[in-house]
């Protein structure tokens, strides 16, 4: 299934580098090789920075250790990236101003989108909330990833 994923959200430090984490973990759980994927930010503010150390914790706990190194997300992104995911309306929105041309937006998809336990429209910014509100993120994009993977699964 030779693809390449792109997970985005606000500050890379919360969201999209957890989905990236929970991703890595189901993609070596079933056992799936040739699937690349990578997050980023679409602000460049946090950019070297491991995630947010109460998305560290967080995650850890259900057994992601998360390390990847912030990073703000470019237009040749676009070129590299099969899949780019946001996790909520402004990140689609700030996506489809990026793309080199509209023919690029088709490569833009919403996170939630793949959610098959929970209906949600959006993955919540967890950074100025309390603690639940990360447990809460962890869920959406368990489950998300999840319906990710048997769609591309299904889909090569
Ligand atoms: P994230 O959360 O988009 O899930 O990484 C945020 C982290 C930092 C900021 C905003 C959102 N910030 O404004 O610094």
């Amino acid at each position: 299934m030779d693809r390449k994923i792109l997970f985005v959200c606000l500050g890379n430090i919360c969201r999209s580098p957890a989905a990236e984490g929970i991703m890595q973990k189901l993609v070596q759980k079933w056992g799936i090789e040739s699937l690349e994927i990578d997050s980023a930010g679409v602000l460049g503010y946090h950019a070297g920075e491991l995630p947010d150390s109460r998305m560290r914790t967080h995650a850890l706990k259900r057994g992601y250790v998360l390390s990847h190194r912030s990073r703000q997300v470019t237009m040749n992104d676009f070129y590299n990236f099969d899949m780019i995911i946001g996790m909520d309306d402004r990140n689609i929105d700030d996506l489809r101003d990026l793309a080199p041309s509209p023919e690029e937006w088709k490569k833009i998809h919403r996170m939630t989108d793949y959610c098959r336990k929970t209906t949600a429209d959006h993955v919540p910014d967890p950074y100025y909330g309390g603690s639940q509100g990360f447990d809460h993120v962890l869920d959406l994009l368990e489950d998300a990833c999840e319906g990710l993977l048997t769609f591309l699964t299904q889909d090569s």
